[in-house]
């Protein structure tokens, strides 16, 4: 899909853009919630995102044309929208750059074009903040480094928006690099560009097309039944985080865990943790079946253990096996949104096919296949 957001912008506001940016949305490829444990995650960029043209404007209001809305704020007036949600994610992180000292004296006028599904697990929110980040940064006469608007946008969803996400989101939508994916270590921001060697096979996203009701909610009560958790081993063991403690020593101490969910929830984060270790490395050695075979354990952990993947995500990944897949496993915070799966180059059409088919007549939605490669991250285009 191609965007035209110079188009939207003169349609718009009646005159020519003077700069043009991108930021991509991601996939996870496996360790999911592990960013919310201190343990590691493998995202990488991908090339669905979204456009902005801007021009900066001689007073300090911000427009903002997206959706088919076109929304104004004030610099002098960071205060949140309450009847468009989606411009609260901009207004958020003008506010969280500014505490930082990221700052500009005059607004813009920015005309947003996305081929980025919204609300699908393909974080349309992280685009859009770090997105923003990158043309605010460019702009102030105090300029940051990338990993500072990555923290800025973090703290704009945990603060300004009120989801208690990790940092991987923001991290992956910022810190992308073409053929990449991201090995990060959540626990001290250590992250390594590791290769991304899938040779003679496809990486491809399923949309489930499933309304995302209520993630929120469901996402900060998974944080909770986490922390619940550790509170209850903090008698028995030493840890700063879940990813500390090991599996020998979530078996040994289960019993102490009063609420046997916030035991589930520990096993799959501590276990994913060293499944993100592993696939780094099979997949920077391009050993595709050995990755493929760990991403179908991910799934299994992250549906049964945490359960946030429900009937459309496990539907999805069992059909694209069933289809001939290598390895399929859902993507990103669950209860909807979307999965990944690994195939042959020579059988991901059929695959595709077979997916879309069998899982229309299963749950009654259209699922959208689309071939995913590792992308930068944000960056002004022209
Ligand atoms: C959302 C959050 C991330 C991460 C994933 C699940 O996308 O924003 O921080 O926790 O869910 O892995």
């Amino acid at each position: 899909m191609s965007l035209n957001s110079k188009k939207l912008f003169r349609e718009k506001f009646g005159y020519e853009p003077s700069e043009m940016y991108f930021s991509p949305g991601r996939v996870n490829l496996i360790g999911e919630y592990t960013d919310i444990a201190g343990g590691h995650v493998l995202p990488m960029a991908i090339q669905l995102g979204i456009e902005a043209s801007v021009s900066l404007r001689k007073d300090r209001t911000v427009r903002v044309f997206s959706f088919k809305d076109t929304v104004s704020f004030s610099l002098d007036n960071l205060e949140k929208n309450t009847k468009h949600s989606w411009i609260n994610y901009i207004i958020g992180e003008f506010y969280e750059l500014e505490k930082r000292g990221v700052k500009v004296e005059k607004g813009f006028d920015i005309a947003l074009d996305s081929s980025l599904p919204v609300g699908s697990g393909l974080s349309s929110s992280a685009c859009l903040e770090v997105l923003i980040g990158t043309i605010i940064n460019q702009h102030s006469l105090k300029k940051v480094e990338k990993l500072e608007i990555v923290k800025a946008s973090k703290e704009n969803e945990n603060e300004f928006m009120g989801l208690s996400s990790g940092i991987m989101d923001q991290f992956a939508c910022e810190m992308g690099e073409e053929g990449k994916c991201i090995f990060l270590d959540t626990k001290t921001i250590e992250y390594k560009l590791s290769p991304f060697i899938i040779q003679g096979h496809d990486l491809v996203i399923m949309n489930s097309n499933r309304p995302r009701k209520l993630t929120d909610s469901k996402y900060n009560d998974r944080v909770r039944e986490m922390k619940e958790g550790l509170e209850d081993l903090k008698l028995y063991l030493n840890f700063n985080c879940a990813c500390d403690i090991s599996l020998e020593d979530l078996e040994k101490y289960k019993d102490k865990i009063n609420n046997p969910l916030s035991y589930k929830r520990l096993k799959h984060l501590i276990s994913d943790n060293l499944r993100v270790i592993k696939a780094s490395e099979l997949l920077s050695q391009g050993r595709v079946d050995e990755f493929c075979k760990v991403l179908n354990e991910g799934h299994q952990s992250v549906s049964k253990d945490f359960e946030v993947a429900g009937f459309e995500l496990d539907t999805l990944c069992e059909e694209a096996l069933k289809g001939g897949a290598k390895g399929a496993r859902m993507t990103g915070a669950g209860f909807g949104g979307c999965c990944i799966f690994v195939s042959e180059k020579s059988k991901t059409k059929e695959i595709m096919l077979h997916v879309v088919d069998a899982y229309r007549q299963k749950t009654g939605y259209n699922c959208q296949c689309y071939i995913a490669s590792p992308n930068d991250g944000a960056k002004k285009i022209s």
